[in-house]
């Protein structure tokens, strides 16, 4: 097992890191994201697993013959602007290293087992996340997802075009989604419970609700030096008010709010600011929290707004209701993932994933690896080789079990 794990990470850890921060820029079909993508599709076929690319452009490595009741396992490869090395590799690597353990044991499974890539998973291009797995599941309509573009108007269309893949054929795979009988994901944890618990592993049971939405305010450039306070129409002061307010919102509420995202145009030091477009990433324990926390970063917007003379426009960009996964694959695999030990703890998160999207569709379950730094999206993720190893054991238990079964 150890040898499999290392060789496989050894291979896929180099691409699209950058020396500079330490942290991965693997964007959507971007040279990186090729990169990634053609490492698995070799990796699967060394394996003797036949590769698919989905109409969405999702990858699949069959291990048996697709077809019916199969279970799936699998994550996704691209990144967040200087992510972590594991957030969505660890899931990619876990399930090819998985069924490398599973043959070692000699299993021959009863059911197909396949490994799939999302695409798209962080929106970090295109600004919807989990796209993949929004357009396998119908999630999202294909027409929307053509038309989103990237920061230099790139559409997602034109994108997957130069991937070589038809956007016509885009959108829900009834047929794809049929053969799924389980679907389960190995992640790196993205926060510190498990280093708190003590526990190497543990299993997901929800998902908060969260969403992005973005703000555009729109000004009056004008010069730094002349132009009178009162004179001005700055779009950065409600925008301010509006990262203020997100805060106090988000304390009041125990939720969460983020604005990491932000362009100014033109961006001059020695100018009024014309136009300020942010994003507001929210997340809750419940839909009500969270619309109160929405509610309240943009009444603060247009409140400032309208003192400050400008005007301000708010878009919903993409949401995420609450997920619980399924209550018997959840405590099926929490107890397989802890080897005859008891079961692995439960945890909740606030982070979003494609398991979140497909648990709609399919039976879904999570698993989650220690990260001793609770660090995410960032170059400081971690987590020891052993851990890993004991997610790719707790992985491969789960899918001989279900496999089998
Ligand atoms: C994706 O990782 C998200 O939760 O933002
Ligand atoms: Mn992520
Ligand atoms: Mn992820
Ligand atoms: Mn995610």
């Amino acid at each position: 097992m150890n040898d499999d794990f290392e060789e496989l990470w050894d291979g896929l850890a180099p691409l699209g890191r950058n020396r500079a921060t330490g942290g991965y820029r693997r964007y959507s079909w971007g040279p990186a994201d090729t990169e990634a993508r053609a490492w698995f599709t070799s990796a699967a076929r060394a394996r003797g697993l036949g590769v698919e690319t989905d109409r969405n452009g999702n990858l699949w490595a069959w291990w048996g013959e697709p077809g019916p009741d199969a279970v799936v396992t699998g994550s996704h490869l691209d990144s967040v602007p200087d992510g972590g090395a594991y957030d969505g590799p660890l899931g990619v690597v876990g399930g090819l290293a998985a069924i490398d353990e599973l043959r070692r044991r000699g299993l021959r499974p009863r059911r197909p087992v396949a490994v799939a890539v999302f695409v798209e998973e962080e929106g970090a291009r295109f600004g919807v996340p989990c796209l993949g797995s929004r357009l396998l599941t119908g999630a999202i309509a294909p027409e929307r997802a053509c038309a989103l573009t990237d920061a230099d108007g790139v559409t997602w269309s034109r994108a997957m075009e130069g991937a070589g893949l038809d956007p016509e054929r885009m959108g829900a795979d009834h047929e794809l989604i049929g053969r799924i009988g389980a679907f389960v994901e190995l992640h790196i944890e993205q926060g510190r419970s498990l280093a708190c618990t003590g526990d190497p592993v543990g299993a997901a049971s929800a998902v908060w609700p969260h969403g992005r939405w973005r703000l555009d305010f729109a000004g009056q450039a004008d010069h730094a030096g002349t132009t009178r306070l009162v004179d001005r129409r700055d779009p950065m002061l409600p925008f301010a008010a509006a990262v203020q307010e997100a805060r106090r919102a988000a304390e009041e509420h125990d939720a969460l709010a983020t604005v990491g995202k932000v362009r100014v145009s033109p961006n001059g030091t020695n100018a009024v600011p014309s136009r300020v477009r942010a994003w507001l990433d929210a997340r809750a324990a419940d839909e009500a929290a969270l619309r109160a926390v929405v509610d309240r970063v943009d009444t603060a917007a247009r409140g400032s707004a309208a003192d400050h003379g400008v005007a301000v426009t708010a878009y919903l960009e993409s949401t995420s209701p609450l997920v619980e996964f399924d209550h018997r694959l959840r405590d099926r695999i929490a107890e397989r993932a802890g080897g005859g030990s008891g079961a692995v703890p439960l945890l909740t998160t606030g982070a979003g994933h494609d398991a979140g999207v497909l648990a709609n569709t399919v039976p879904t379950a999570m698993l989650f690896v220690r990260n001793p730094t609770g660090v995410s999206h960032a170059p400081g993720e971690s987590a020891t080789a052993a851990d890993c190893r004991a997610g790719i054991t707790a992985l491969a238990d789960v899918l001989a079990d279900l496999a089998d079964a």
